[in-house]
């Protein structure tokens, strides 16, 4: 039988991810609790595919793997692996990997896309914190062929093997660290996005010219403003304060500008506009 992955959450990364593993021809069962979100995300796995398909990042010759989408944590059950990436609230991801460890078979590993919240603390939700695993795919997942793994203090070696087997299905080299909020790369990156953030807010330069800055000065392939628009403003704040309350240190709240931003709904490339305006 062919294996099947279920992805938790069909927002900016749970559809990336679904996109990735159907284009290798797994077929993935992709779960929301907004049915509104699901209709949306079937068209918007369906435009990624074609993406990547255009820049020559799926394999040759593999027919993509079945999307089923649902409405219902329960259809998880008889999955090879579970990707949860729902919205970056502790609580939110409490509850789904609690009802998703109650439901798997064991041996299922159980892997959280979490931009930081440390693996041991999610840990605490599921029945065999052995199985739970942090892979922190990047943005977007079916172009970005490195992703961090984060091993949390309790993660058994099987479940390490098992991940490297999952990265192999998929063709994605993983770089494994240990647990921390924010592991490396978020610890580096969401506060390089605040402070470009601040500055805008400071009047100290546009954002244009913050990008401009840092991709034909210092070698940033996108500028800290433009990614902060494909990763989302909402989930870039909800990031920052997850990591400024694990942290102890106010320094990585998310700064005024960045708020504004979220409050007035413009969340970046998914709402249409952010610190750019998108067609
Ligand atoms: N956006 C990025 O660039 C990026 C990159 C790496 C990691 N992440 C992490 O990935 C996760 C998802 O981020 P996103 O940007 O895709 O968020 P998003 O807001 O675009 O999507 C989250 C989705 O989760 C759904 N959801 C909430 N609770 C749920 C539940 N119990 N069951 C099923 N679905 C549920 C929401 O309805 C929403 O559609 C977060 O932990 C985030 O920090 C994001």
């Amino acid at each position: 039988m062919t294996p099947r992955l279920t992805v938790l959450g069909a927002g900016v990364m749970g559809t990336g991810i679904a996109t990735l593993v159907i284009a290798h021809g797994i077929p993935v069962t992709l779960v929301d609790i907004e049915p509104a979100v699901l209709e949306r995300a079937r068209a918007s796995v369906d435009r990624q595919l074609r993406h990547a398909q255009l820049l020559g990042a799926t394999p040759d010759g593999v027919a993509p793997g079945e999307l089923t989408t649902s409405t219902s944590v329960a259809d998880c059950a008889g999955s090879l692996a579970v990707i949860e990436a729902v919205s970056e609230h502790a609580e939110q991801k409490d509850k789904v990997l609690r009802e998703v460890s109650g439901i798997v078979a064991p041996g299922t590993v159980l892997i959280s896309n979490t931009s930081g919240i440390p693996i041991d603390e999610l840990a605490a939700s599921v029945e065999r914190p052995g199985e739970l695993v942090g892979i922190h795919f990047m943005n977007p997942p079916y172009l970005i062929t490195q992703v961090e793994v984060a091993r949390g203090p309790r993660t058994s070696d099987r479940t390490m093997e098992s991940v490297r087997s999952l990265l192999d299905l998929v063709n994605r080299r993983g770089i494994v660290v240990n647990d921390a909020p924010g592991f490396v790369t978020s610890r580096l990156l969401h506060p390089m996005i605040n402070n470009a953030a601040r500055l805008v807010g400071q009047g100290v330069a546009t954002a244009e010219d913050v990008d401009a800055l840092m991709t034909g000065c210092l070698g940033h392939p996108t500028g800290p403003l433009r990614t902060a628009d494909l990763i989302g403003l909402d989930n870039l704040a909800d990031s920052l304060v997850a990591l400024s309350e694990r942290l102890g240190d106010a320094a990585y709240l998310p700064c005024e500008h960045l708020l504004d931003k979220v409050e007035a709904g413009q969340l970046g490339r998914k709402s249409g506009a952010g610190f750019y305006e998108y067609a």
